[in-house]
């Protein structure tokens, strides 16, 4: 993780193309759980802190802790974001500091379940009661996808790469190549970090497609229709149709679940 996250590209992933609808997508979906600013926010696998620039301009005192240094070096000069490097399965905070825990990157990282239910519960003991967790994950066929609409599967790597991962959930890109497939991963069925949310004593975990079906749009496509104000409205209206639908969420490259300690 710690060498694929060196080559740098993660602070402008979510600026372009399909990163721009995951971002447009996990924005509006947070946004309906955060209480009212200043709310005390924990960005946990922060990175380098997309998400913890724009909390904090809405007011909010946000905490950013990852394992990656160069993403807790951009992270702490975002004004208003304090960032440290940590762990998600082992977080410094006190018990129950936190008005809401965003975790968009840590439960893809981690690949045993032993290893996603600490961080779970760590996302859990820091919360105050009632507060909301926003954890994200990758869908068990996103490489799938991406195979289909990118043309990947002309490269019989990329073949038994993908049906590895459909298969067990682990996405093990081949080594030593440079083909920008990822690193080895965890992609979650929708119904698994329902599950783990669950055993790690959240109430009413609810699973969120957050692109949806929009994946399949070209990058161009996206922008295209992100920038036109009538496109974009009727873009995110289809989506937010379908986002909680249990017969198409895996269709979407990543999935939001969202639970509440009670
Ligand atoms: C793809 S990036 C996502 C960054 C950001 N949250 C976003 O949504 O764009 C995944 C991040 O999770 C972090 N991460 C992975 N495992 C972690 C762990 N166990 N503890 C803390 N951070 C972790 C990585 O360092 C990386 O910055």
């Amino acid at each position: 993780m710690q060498t694929y996250y060196e080559r740098d590209e993660e602070e402008g992933r979510l600026g372009v193309g399909a990163g721009l609808l995951e971002l447009v997508r996990t924005k509006e979906l947070v946004r309906r759980y955060l209480p009212p600013a200043p709310a005390s926010v924990v960005d946990v696998g922060g990175g380098a802190g997309v998400h913890a620039r724009w909390l904090a301009e809405l007011g909010h005192r946000v905490d950013l802790v990852d394992a990656v240094p160069l993403h807790v070096a951009k992270a702490a000069e975002i004004p208003g974001v304090t960032a440290v490097l940590g762990d998600a399965r082992k977080l410094d905070a006190a018990d129950e500091s936190y008005d809401f825990v965003l975790m968009c990157g840590p439960l893809y990282h981690l690949l045993t379940v032993e290893d996603r239910l600490a961080a779970w519960r760590e996302a859990y003991r820091v919360l105050k009661p009632g507060g909301h967790i926003a954890a994200a994950t990758i869908s068990r066929f996103s490489s799938f996808h991406d195979g289909l609409y990118r043309n990947l599967f002309q490269h019989s790597e990329f073949r038994d790469m993908v049906e590895s991962t459909v298969g067990d959930g682990h996405h093990r890109p081949p080594e030593g190549r440079d083909y920008n497939w990822f690193t080895h991963t965890y992609f979650h069925r929708p119904e698994e970090s329902v599950q783990e949310a669950l055993d790690a004593g959240f109430v009413a975990p609810q699973v969120f497609a957050i692109e949806g079906p929009g994946r399949a749009l070209s990058d161009d496509e996206v922008e295209a229709r992100l920038a036109d104000p009538a496109q974009r409205e009727q873009l995110l209206w289809a989506l937010r149709l379908i986002e909680t639908e249990p017969s198409v969420l895996g269709v979407s490259s990543h999935l939001l679940t969202v639970g509440r300690k009670g």
